[in-house]
């Protein structure tokens, strides 16, 4: 008997991604990605919980200037956010940190907004980025180990914090 195929193959990643900057101030973008976000992984991305962003939170993570750039990822389709990436600059150093929405994880969008902010990070002088990862997070650490030429990791108390060089 032939094998019955799906009439369309499926990939793991998501088709038509777009990133573009999150425009300074812009506190509805992140409002819409966070409440895309379950408990589980609003714990991983702030390390404890956190039912709901303060108006404080959310403007510190809506601003956008010479040292914070925030790239936000888009679907075809959707017109709310599914992803985005934030850099923190402190001279050649960088404090990055990611969030994908929970129904589009593990599908290679948490990869391509790291890569292109790493990409940003590099045209921009930086030589090296700092992530700070809470508890077991797989994806997350797959994710940094692609990232840059190197990776170390050590623990801050209960935190696990990774250097990724950028080389030159
Ligand atoms: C961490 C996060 C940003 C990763 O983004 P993502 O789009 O889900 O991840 P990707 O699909 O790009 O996959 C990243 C890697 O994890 C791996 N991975 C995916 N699902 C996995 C799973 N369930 N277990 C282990 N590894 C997994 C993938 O294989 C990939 O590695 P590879 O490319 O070497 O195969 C996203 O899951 C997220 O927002 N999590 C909650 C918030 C968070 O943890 N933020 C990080 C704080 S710095």
């Amino acid at each position: 008997m032939p094998h019955v195929y799906p009439r369309h193959m499926q990939s793991r990643y998501v088709n038509g991604l777009t990133i573009r900057s999150l425009r300074d101030g812009d506190t509805d973008t992140v409002s819409s990605l966070f409440a895309r976000m379950g408990q589980s992984s609003r714990e991983r991305r702030f390390c404890g919980a956190k039912p709901r962003l303060s108006d404080l939170e959310l403007s510190h993570l809506a601003r956008v200037d010479r040292d914070h750039h925030v790239l936000v990822g888009f679907v075809d389709g959707d017109s709310e956010p599914v992803g985005i990436a934030r850099l923190v600059r402190d001279g050649s150093s960088a404090e990055i940190a990611f969030a994908v929405a929970d129904d589009l994880q593990s599908r290679g969008v948490g990869s391509t907004l790291a890569s292109v902010l790493a990409d940003d990070a590099r045209a921009a002088g930086i030589t090296q980025l700092v992530a700070t990862v809470c508890g077991d997070n797989p994806r997350v650490v797959a994710l940094l180990k692609r990232l840059g030429d190197s990776l170390s990791e050590s623990w801050q108390g209960r935190e696990r914090e990774f250097l990724v060089g950028l080389g030159p």
